[in-house]
């Protein structure tokens, strides 16, 4: 059964089960890694405001959560930009940080809002991204501590991911129809 978002048709690749079936998965391994370090949940939106709700409750130890809104842009002379409309907040220091990321695609995005970050003196950062496409990696550099899927160089909606805005509310992972 296929999706229509304007003139774009889309397929599933991959199903509320199996999303869920990961997201407890990845639950339990951060709950194991993060008992007693009381780590704060930094939730990359908008895309990943649906992953983070499930990872959340997927958790069993003592957590906060906070949100933060940064893009990046890749000019034509292939360094990307960051444009930061949601700063963090300065209470991070001291603190071990798990980034929520729906998706890396080339990697910009978090590659030059890492140093922000690092900036603000956490104790620890790491990366969690529900899915990620190895060959449209960027910066091979960027090291992922937690990986949902990887996924083919396809563009993907569903699961809080969109197509010009479109297709977040969708529970499953959607690719385009070849
Ligand atoms: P990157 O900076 O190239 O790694 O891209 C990261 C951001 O672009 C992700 O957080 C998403 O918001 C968006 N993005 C990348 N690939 C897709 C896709 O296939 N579908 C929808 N959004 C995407
Ligand atoms: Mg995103």
């Amino acid at each position: 059964m296929s999706v229509l978002i304007f003139d774009k048709a889309f397929v599933p690749i991959i199903s509320e089960q199996e999303i869920h079936a990961k997201v407890k998965s990845l639950g339990k391994q951060l709950s194991a890694d993060y008992a007693a370090l009381n780590p704060v949940f930094l939730v990359l939106l908008k895309g990943a405001f649906v992953f983070a709700s499930d990872l959340f409750r997927a958790i069993n130890v003592p957590a906060e959560i906070d949100f933060v809104r940064v893009s990046s842009y890749e000019g034509t002379h292939s360094s990307g930009k960051l444009q930061v409309h949601l700063a963090p907040g300065k209470h991070l220091s001291g603190r071990h940080l798990i980034l929520v990321e729906d998706i890396i695609d080339t990697g910009s995005t978090l590659f030059h809002f890492l140093p922000v970050l690092q900036s603000l003196q956490a104790e620890s950062i790491r990366i969690v991204t529900l899915l990620s496409k190895p060959e449209a990696l960027l910066y091979p550099e960027l090291r992922t501590d937690y990986t949902g899927f990887e996924i083919p160089n396809q563009f993907v909606v569903g699961y809080g991911m969109d197509y010009k805005g479109y297709g977040r509310n969708l529970p499953a992972i959607y690719t385009l129809k070849q």
